[in-house]
C-alpha cells in the first residue's frame, strides 16, 4: 500500500530562517515553495536525494502547524509515504481498520493529493500519504 518516504514535514516559525539552515549552511537545494491554504501553511520542499524535506511555516495560530508549534514547538511533524493510487489507498486504510483525519484526498503541495492518517492509528507518528501529480512521477 505504501511505497517509498516522499518527505519529512518539519514544523519551522520561521521560514526563512529554517532556510538559512536547510539550504544555506546544509546545503539542500530548494525544489519548490508555495502557500498551501488548504493546510494553512506555506511549505517549501528541499531536494534530499530522491526525497524531500519539506519545512512548513503556518499562516496562522488557528490552523493545524499552527496549533502543532504552540503546543510542541519547532520540529519534526509527520513523515509521508507516496502511494500510486490515493483512493486506493485510502480504502485499504479503511479496510485495515485504521483511524484517518482525511476520509477523502485533498490538496497538497505541487499539485499533489494527500491525507492525513491519524497519530492514534500510527504508534504517535503523524503519517501522511501523498500521491504526487502525474507529471512529477518518476518510473
Ligand atoms: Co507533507
Amino acid at each position: 500500500m505504501l511505497d517509498r518516504i516522499d518527505h519529512i514535514g518539519v514544523a519551522v516559525q520561521d521560514l526563512d530562517a529554517a532556510l538559512e539552515l536547510y539550504r544555506d549552511r546544509l546545503g539542500l537545494s530548494v525544489a519548490h515553495r508555495e502557500i498551501v491554504q488548504e493546510q494553512g501553511v506555506e511549505a517549501v520542499l528541499l531536494d534530499a536525494g530522491e526525497n524531500h524535506v519539506e519545512l512548513l511555516a503556518p499562516l496562522g495560530p488557528e490552523t493545524p502547524v499552527g496549533r502543532f508549534l504552540a503546543k510542541s514547538g519547532p520540529g519534526l511533524h509527520h513523515v509521508a509515504y507516496q502511494v500510486k493510487d490515493i483512493d486506493a489507498a485510502l480504502d485499504a486504510i479503511k479496510a485495515a481498520g485504521l483511524e484517518l483525519i482525511d476520509s477523502r484526498p485533498r490538496a497538497g503541495i505541487r499539485g499533489s493529493r494527500v491525507a492525513f492518517m491519524h497519530p492514534r492509528a500510527t504508534g504517535g507518528v503523524l503519517t501522511e500519504i501523498v500521491q504526487p501529480a502525474a507529471s512529477l512521477v518518476s518510473h
